[in-house]
């Protein structure tokens, strides 16, 4: 039987890690994964979420099994951070999940049997992972123009012109912050005219927000999501807590589903059933570690300011790169780099440029010159500028 397998290709952003690993050069930089690391390169445990997992330590009585939807307190929390105060319990069916890609999954799944023939719209570029996940499925998906290579930012006209042929019941998969790969975000504005669309369409969004507070702030990034949310009468969010709270191995998720209220109890058994089917109950610490951390105040506080340390230093890190490669190339033509919001940005680079890099300069990025910004630190930014320049980026 097993050897009717096939060798499947690895996954190439984590097959990346591997070859950093494996690299003895001991001037090795990493822009590789989508981790979040320290000027020291550490990827710390937040303060916060540290105190929360003591708390949960001294109280937790029983390993038993808990919710297979996952906890209701998770849920609410998590409302809460990405729709708001206000957003509509009755409307809202949620379910816990294996990080954000296992709310993704979901969503998928839960799409598929809400509507057969569904088409997913994925923007061009995806995370490689969602194209990956859809291939397994078998799933029919189309991409939609996103990114203008030459000024590396939303290409927003060929979007529209492209999700002008979705049909009704088809899924658009936005991307609710920090673009991944690429950096490059909608407006307001923007995301105001794809609700235009959609409502004229009778497609329903499917928004991965797996960077919440990693872009302009915890509420700036949930705007386009809560848009989406308070217009369309159906909505998928997939929200992931990988990064947020820096507790990737953790898997913690949320996939929100809004839909008319009559539909709601269906559509939170169906959820339920999708878990059952697939792993049976989602894991439990991780959402006890959230839920703690924002809905404790004193947690919430710390967490939030360092979250916003996070932040402020991926900002400043882009504004390093930005101005050093002005300097070097004497032009604004890498001035995008500060404009990108999140942990990625899409330099440009062609996988010749990529891969020499790498040999000779020990960097390491994505092969579609998809850099982590987290990955640098004061002493690597003039380093990849130069290697970016002599590469002839
Ligand atoms: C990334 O894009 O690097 C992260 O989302 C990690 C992953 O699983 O690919």
């Amino acid at each position: 039987m097993l050897n009717n397998l096939k060798a499947q290709a690895p996954d190439k952003i984590l097959a990346l890690m591997g070859e950093y690993r494996a690299d003895p050069r001991d001037n090795k930089v990493d822009l590789g994964v989508g981790v979040y690391k320290d000027a020291d390169g550490k990827t710390p445990i937040m303060t916060a979420v540290h105190k929360a997992e003591k708390q949960v330590w001294d109280s937790e009585t029983t390993k038993s099994y808990a919710g297979l939807a996952g906890q209701p307190e998770f849920h609410a929390a998590m409302a809460e951070m990405v729709l708001g105060k206000d957003y509509p319990a009755d409307r809202l069916a949620c379910l816990s999940t294996v990080g954000g890609t296992g709310a993704c999954r979901m969503g998928f799944e839960l799409a598929r049997m809400a509507s057969e023939g569904t088409t997913i719209w994925v923007s061009d570029p995806t995370w490689p992972n969602h194209l990956s996940i859809l291939n397994f499925m078998g799933q029919a998906f189309k991409a939609y123009r996103y990114f203008d290579a030459d000024s590396r930012s939303v290409d927003f006209d060929a979007m529209m012109a492209d999700l002008k042929a979705v049909k009704k019941g088809d899924i658009v998969l936005l991307h609710g912050c920090c673009h991944n790969p690429t950096g490059a975000n909608l407006t307001l504005d923007q995301w105001g005219k794809v609700a235009d669309l959609l409502e004229e369409t009778g497609a329903v969004p499917m928004i991965d927000l797996a960077y919440q507070g990693f872009g302009d702030g915890l509420e700036e990034d949930a705007a386009g999501t809560r848009l989406i949310a308070s217009r369309l009468p159906e909505v998928l969010i997939a929200a992931s807590c990988s990064k947020n709270f820096g507790i990737y191995r953790e898997r913690t998720g949320c996939l929100m589903v809004l839909g008319a209220a009559e539909t709601q109890g269906v559509t939170q058994s169906t959820l339920s059933y999708l878990n059952r089917q697939t792993y049976s109950f989602p894991p439990y610490h991780g959402q006890a570690l959230v839920t703690r951390v924002l809905t404790d105040p004193a947690l919430r506080a710390e967490w939030e300011a360092e979250l916003e340390e996070v932040r402020t230093g991926m900002l400043s890190l882009r504004k390093q790169l930005a101005d050093e490669l002005r300097r070097l190339s004497n032009s604004d033509r890498f001035d995008f780099v500060a404009e990108h919001r999140g942990m990625f940005s899409r330099l440009g680079a062609t996988p010749e440029q990529v891969a020499k890099m790498k040999a000779e300069n020990a960097i390491y990025m994505v092969g579609d010159s998809r850099i982590n910004i987290a990955g640098l630190n004061e002493k690597s930014v003039p380093l990849l500028a130069r290697a970016l320049i002599d590469a002839g980026v």
